[in-house]
């Protein structure tokens, strides 16, 4: 089978990860840092993100690595590394927003303390796009080569159940407009079919908010042209 049809765990959270991370970069650079409310929504902005960053190094070190590490010895530690290196850059990100909120800053203080963070966060997004590759190009590689895709479903299983409903709408949020449209229809098909109905509404109105008009139309009916099929 070739590999780019098989059973990926990595390739949808990566999609949106690509895609909030950019975002913040951009938002970032155009915040105003003597401005309190703008940094506040920069401080928010970067909170959920954290959650989803963490829900995701979690998944993967309690998931994914232990499966793998048990089969190939040794294969998980530089992810593991990884991971920690990153959450404490993140950590450090967060201080230094903090630090920009609670002291009594000047404006051009408080603009020059903005720039390093946004230098920082540039460092952060460069760590995760270069962990995320090799996790695509060295760890999903080893998965293919020591497990079967059903056997890497039963791995995803555990990791979706693992997502609490409010951590999986916050990414939805980013991963559905980063989507390919077979993508998406195959996400959330899966899910129209195994979710509670209510839930699975929650997704719909979520896919409705960030999609533009035309993709979010061609998903319902590729959904409805699937239940009736
Ligand atoms: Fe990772």
């Amino acid at each position: 089978m070739n590999q780019s049809t098989r059973v990926s765990l990595v390739t949808t959270p990566h999609k949106g990860i690509r895609n909030f991370l950019a975002q913040l970069s951009l938002q970032a650079g155009f915040t105003d840092y003597a401005d309190r409310a703008a940094v506040e929504a920069l401080k928010q902005r970067f909170e959920e993100i954290c959650v989803l960053l963490e829900e995701h190094a979690a998944s993967e070190n309690n998931f994914i690595l232990p499966a793998l590490e048990a089969r190939v010895p040794g294969s998980a530690a530089h992810d593991e590394a990884d991971h920690e290196e990153l959450h404490q850059l993140q950590d450090s990100l967060l201080a230094q927003l903090n630090h920009i909120l609670d002291s009594n800053h000047t404006g051009q203080e408080a603009r020059q303390l903005g720039y390093a963070f946004y230098q920082g966060l540039s460092r952060l997004h460069a760590g995760h796009l270069e962990h995320m590759l090799e996790e695509e190009t060295v760890t999903q590689v080893l998965m293919w080569q020591h497990f079967t895709d059903e056997e890497m479903m039963q791995i995803h299983g555990q990791v979706i159940r693992s997502i609490a409903p409010p951590v999986m709408l916050a990414w939805m949020k980013y991963i559905l407009p980063a989507q390919t449209p077979d993508e998406r229809l195959q996400l959330l098909g899966g899910m129209q079919a195994s979710a509670p109905a209510p839930f699975f509404r929650q997704v719909l109105g979520v896919a409705r908010e960030v999609l533009p008009v035309s993709a979010y139309i061609q998903l319902e009916a590729g959904l409805t042209s699937a239940v009736a099929g």
